[in-house]
Order: C-alpha cells, then structure tokens, then sequence
C-alpha cells in the first residue's frame, strides 16, 4: 500500500504538513504505549501480531461445521462495529453478483441492522426455505437493533429444527462476562466468542466480530490477518514518519481540515468496495465527530457518482477534499471488442482493458477535481484481496487514532450514540425511562 500526497501539496504547502510530523509521531508512541486519551480501547493496536492459533483454529472450526452441514444461508446479526467491518470485507471479495450464483459456502446475509418490518419480515420468508444458521454479534449484548432482529431469528429457527438443534446452529460474539447476549449465550449454550474488552466496535473488525463471518464464506482470515501485521510494522513507533502512510495521511488531513477542507470524500471506482467506504465513514465519523469539531466523512463510488455528485465535487462549496482509494490490478481481464459499424463511434476504444478505460476516468477526475479545488490524497493497493483489505484496515485504524488525537479529541469513545437511544427508549415506555417519556411526549 501506498500513500500519494502530491496533489495536495498546491493547497496547503508541504512544510505546514511537515510541521505535525513530530506531533504525529508522538501519537504513533501514544497509541502503541496507552498513554493517550482512550487508552483503555487501544486493544486493536498489538491484535494481528497478537491473534492466537487457538482462535483462528476455533473460527474455522465454525466454518467448518456451517459447511459440512451444508448450511445454505447464516444470518450475521450486528449492527454499526458489529456489522460493517464483515459487510465491506465481504462485499470487496465476492463476485459482485454472488447472491444470484450459486456456491459450496453458505452465504451471508445480515439482520440487526436495522429495524425495518419489510426487512425482517421478508428475511424470515427467506429462511422458511433454507437451511441456515446465525451468528448474533454484540459486545455490550443490549443493542435493541440486533437484539430485535435475534429474538425473531431465534424463534424462527427453533420452530423449524427445534430448540435442542437450533442451539448448534448459533454462534454468539460477546463481551466474556457482562451482557444479555453472554447471558442468553450461556443459558442455551450457544458456542461463543469474545470481543476483547480494550477494543471498541468500529475497531473489532480483526476479532470474531469480522474473522467468523468472513472465515464461514470461505475467506483467509490468515492472509487478512497477515496484512495488518505487515501494516502494524509499517506503521509503528520508531518508523520514520516518511515510510508511515498512516502518520502522513493523518497529518495531511488534519491539516487540510486546519485550511477549511472540513469534508472528506473517500472515493473509489470498484463498486465491491462501496462497504469499505462505509466502514470508513463509521471509523471517522464516530472517532471524529465531537466536542463540535471534525472532518465530516462522505464516500462516493465513482465512475456512477460522477453523474450524481460530481457536479458538486467539481463546483460546490470548496470546503472538500477527496481520498481516492486506487486498486492497481483487477481480478479479471476484459477487452472492449472491435465493431466495424461503429455506430456509437467507440472505435477508438477498440481492443483496450476495460481498466484501463477505468484508471483514465480516474486519473481525469482526479485532474479534474484538482483544478476545480479539490485536493487529492492517493491510497494506491495493489489489488483487492485479504492480504491488502487487511493491511487497508489496520492502516485506516492507526490513521483514524492519530487523526483523532490531532483533532484533540478522544476517538475512542461515542457519548453522541446515546441521545437516540434515549428518546426511542422513552418514546417507547422502557421501564426506568418514565420522567424521560413524559418530558418527551410533551415536546411532540
Ligand atoms: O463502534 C461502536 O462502538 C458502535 O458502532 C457499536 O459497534 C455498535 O453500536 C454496536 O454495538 P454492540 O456491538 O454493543 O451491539
């Protein structure tokens, strides 16, 4: 992985970037020696150098059970770090129309995410004809979104294939004591796995939290581990800030953020990596966005988008920047054939790589963009696989950590998360929320 900072260096000068260097480095030290704000969630700094045989074995073992009973559908329910990490790995490496080919692994799909009766409803209409399993995820074990969609999903499975059978079938991802989830999980004897106390939801996607799911569709979580080890070297105290990505993206973006930049839009021009966008917009958005500051983290899958937003990229309001994620190689190759008519005059493009025809868009909208007054931070991988999701992952956590710290703001913790939970709860009579609900139904 690579980071390309030249195109911004026309809107904020290269020394003003330079000048958080040390301040940077710092925060690298801070981070890996739990001195900073937060320490007690920086569990995810040593966790690929630190991921036992014993759990890899233990999650694969899973894998294993789901596929030789020829389990056709599991139901990851998890919601926000519970649930995007998964989503976005999963989405980058399946075919992009995995859901209509058919497969030897189960496939995942996902429930807690919402509370949608549509939704939930039309997954149980789905799983009265498959055979499937669940893997609940929760590391607090009393989000109502998940915990909703599992109370469903329960029933439902213990209905088809009776209590006694259902409890092989549900694999709980916990906290290791507290919790209705841990709880619940021990009463039915679920198999389970920890979510490690010291790691916080949108930094738990290299725990079960992540590996489970994409070790059951038939991913190397060895390699996806493997890639943020190499990155948590690449990254860690003592390298020099010029050879970590991490430190330099931080500080570029911190100091685009100090010149009026106050949105980043991480881009990219592979639609499977739409979720890793949406990873990121959790990682940045609930690490960031507090104390009334922060970089408000927006995605666009390009080249679609350029026909939505691009309008407004090239010449809204200048307070943008943009990361470009950049896949160097694709998985497969394609030729644009020959037409003799050449009737929609594509002639030109005749018997080119449909990716080149993609990396020209890209290197035009970055051109264009620039001019227009956007600048352009580069992430360069070379391909989308486990070993580079893995490393992009760990890359954006430590990023995300020194941004934060920068900022001057703990990026570990989300008291802003509580405000709708409050309302929904009092809104809905929760018992011990009465003076809440009263206060609030007056206000409608
Ligand atoms: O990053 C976070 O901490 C949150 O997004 C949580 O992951 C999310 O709220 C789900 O929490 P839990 O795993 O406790 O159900």
């Amino acid at each position: 992985m690579k980071i390309n900072i030249q195109k911004v260096t026309g809107f904020v000068p290269e020394e003003a970037i330079y000048a958080h260097k040390a301040e940077a480095l710092g925060y690298v030290k801070a981070l890996h020696e739990k001195t900073g704000k937060g320490s007690d969630f920086l569990g995810w700094v040593q966790l690929p150098s630190s991921v036992s045989e014993n759990e890899l074995t233990a999650i694969e073992d899973i894998a294993a059970f789901y596929r030789q009973n020829s389990v056709e559908l599991v139901v990851v329910t998890g919601i926000g770090g519970s649930y995007l990490g998964a989503k976005a790995t999963l989405e980058a490496l399946s075919d992009n129309f995995w859901q209509m080919k058919s497969s030897e692994r189960p496939k995942i799909i996902f429930a807690g995410q919402n509370i949608s009766e549509d939704y939930l409803y039309e997954l149980l209409d789905l799983l009265d004809t498959h055979h499937y399993g669940i893997v609940v995820i929760s590391k607090s074990g009393t989000t109502t979104e998940p915990a909703v969609a599992f109370r469903l999903l329960k029933a439902h499975l213990e209905k088809k294939i009776g209590k006694a059978k259902a409890k092989d079938y549900i694999v709980a991802v916990t906290d290791a004591k507290r919790g209705a989830l841990r709880t619940l999980a021990v009463q039915e004897g679920y198999r389970t796995f920890v979510i490690p106390d010291d790691v916080g939801g949108r930094y738990s996607v290299l725990t079960p939290v992540g590996l489970l799911p994409i070790s059951i569709a038939g991913f190397d979580i060895r390699q996806l581990i493997k890639g943020a080890a190499d990155m948590q070297k690449a990254t860690s105290p003592g390298v020099a800030f010029d050879d970590n990505p991490a430190a330099i993206y931080a500080a570029t973006r911190f100091e685009l953020y100090m010149a009026g930049k106050t949105t980043e839009i991480l881009a990219s021009y592979h639609p499977k990596l739409l979720y890793i966008t949406e990873w990121w917009k959790q990682l940045y958005g609930e690490s960031e966005g507090k104390e009334n500051r922060g970089i408000f983290p927006a995605g666009v899958t390009l080249t679609a988008d350029l026909h939505s937003m691009g309008q407004y990229i090239q010449e809204g309001l200048r307070n943008l920047f943009e990361t470009v994620i950049s896949v160097d190689r694709t998985a497969h190759k394609l030729r644009i054939p020959a037409d003799p008519a050449n009737l929609d005059t594509l002639n030109f493009l005749s018997e080119k790589r449909i990716d080149e025809v993609n990396k020209m868009a890209e290197l035009g909208t970055m051109l264009a963009h620039v001019d227009g007054g956007v600048p352009n931070i580069r992430i360069e991988i070379p391909a989308i696989n486990e070993y580079n999701l893995g490393s992009l992952f760990y890359f954006f956590e430590i990023a995300c950590g020194i941004s934060g710290y920068l900022l001057g703001v703990n990026p570990f913790d989300q008291p802003g998360v509580e405000a709708y939970k409050k309302n929904m709860f009092a809104l809905l009579d929760k018992p011990g929320y009465e003076e809440e609900s009263k206060t609030i139904k007056a206000k409608l």
